[in-house]
């Protein structure tokens, strides 16, 4: 069991700067998901923790050591990735014991940690097939397995899920929540989907590819509800959260009591404008969730305003429908539930919930309001 530390780690490829002043502590038995962009230098980070790349900068800790020069093999990490690599000629058996047997375990040490494995991981009945003969749900089994019987101190995922179909996803997805939670192995889980993120993660590092001002990429760290309610930035605010955030440009006015819209004028709600403190005249970004707009009189909303509009597009998902208005130069995007369908082409009245907005500064693009 370990705790991972990373401080003031900077990761370039010579001018390519991948990672700038990340700072992170990863608790020890905690599920960390790095979620972000392709790109953003996800992977990056997980090999850094493995010992496949080597820092520019800074420290990384695992437990109580600086493990900077310490060799993969002796920092007692597993990873999984995407592509199993699992073995083509070798049984189940012989792929999850592997690790084991190059380093010449005991062969009743090795069968009893295999047969745990698989029974943990349903693969039992399977020890002796070959992969070719699994469904990729079962060989994402075996790869897991390889990296449970090895009993390390961290787990590495880095996008395992990818090769699956969406329900399988859904399914192995649960299982590694499981499974961790079981194990409670300190796991670094790394993935571009946001969702993925947000159902598995205990907290999550939201990674931003590198700007030009080389400041840090990571945006920002908390539990999912923390950044779904309480982006710090605009980066947080539209990539948490699906339909995203709607984002206009507004103004507060000469009152500070109010927002300024040319659709529409919202009463700023008390806790909003206390957080504003005395913000007077000021033009904002304001961002309001898909899920706090709903339709006409349907609503109990303190103090909602509304916004008219003509709809674009319908998106009919079960037990709610998505709607894409037009209102002016804007297309707002709202979350109804599925007791009225509205049609395409039609006039219709939103409301916005004023008590579950965030503000931004347009400059900086940090929160005014978390
Ligand atoms: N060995 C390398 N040499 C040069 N650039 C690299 C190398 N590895 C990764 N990069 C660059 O670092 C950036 C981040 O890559 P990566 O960590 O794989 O992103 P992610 O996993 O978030 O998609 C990319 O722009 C990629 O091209
Ligand atoms: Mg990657």
């Amino acid at each position: 069991m370990a705790q991972i530390v990373f401080k003031g780690v900077a990761k370039r490829f010579g001018d390519v700067s991948v990672i700038e002043e990340l700072d992170l502590q990863i608790k020890d038995e905690e599920l960390m998901v790095f979620v972000g962009p392709s790109g953003c230098g996800k992977s990056t980070a997980l090999r850094l923790i493995a010992g496949l790349e080597e820092l520019s900068e800074g420290e990384l800790w695992i437990g109580d050591r600086v493990v900077n020069n310490v060799h993969p093999k002796d920092r007692d990490v597993a990873m999984v990735f995407q592509s199993y690599a699992l073995y083509p000629h070798m049984s189940v058996r012989d792929n999850i014991s592997f690790g084991l047997r190059i380093r010449k375990m005991d062969q009743s040490e090795i069968d009893r940690l295999v047969n745990e494995a698989a029974e943990i991981l349903g693969l039992t009945p399977l020890l002796d097939r070959k992969p070719k003969a699994l469904s990729g749900g079962q060989r994402q089994r075996v790869a897991l397995g390889r990296a449970i019987v090895r009993k390390p101190s961290v787990f590495l995922f880095d996008e395992p899920l990818s090769n699956l179909d969406a329900e399988l996803r859904v399914q192995m997805r649960a299982e590694i929540g499981k499974l961790q939670q079981r194990l409670k192995t300190t796991t670094v889980y790394v993935t571009h989907d946001q969702i993925e993120a947000m159902t598995l993660g205990h907290r999550i590092a939201v990674l931003a590819p590198m700007g030009t001002d080389r400041k840090t990429n990571l945006k920002q760290v908390g539990t999912p509800l923390e950044l779904y309610d309480s982006p710090k930035n605009l980066f947080v605010a539209k990539f948490i959260g699906t339909p995203p955030m709607n984002v206009v440009a507004a103004e507060i006015d000469d009152s500070g009591q109010r927002l300024i819209h040319p659709g529409f004028t919202m009463p700023l709600a008390s806790a909003t404008a206390a957080k504003l403190g005395s913000l007077k005249s000021k033009k904002v970004l304001l961002g309001i969730r898909p899920e706090h707009i709903g339709e006409g009189d349907d609503h109990e909303w303190r103090e909602p305003v509304s916004l008219r509009g003509t709809v674009e597009i319908v998106e009919t998902v079960g037990h709610e429908v998505i709607i894409h208005v037009r209102c002016g130069e804007e297309m707002i995007v709202a979350k109804l539930g599925a007791h009225r369908i509205p049609g395409y082409g039609e006039d219709i009245e939103l409301v916005m919930r004023s008590d579950a907005i965030h503000l931004f500064d347009p400059d900086t693009e940090l929160s005014l309001t978390s």
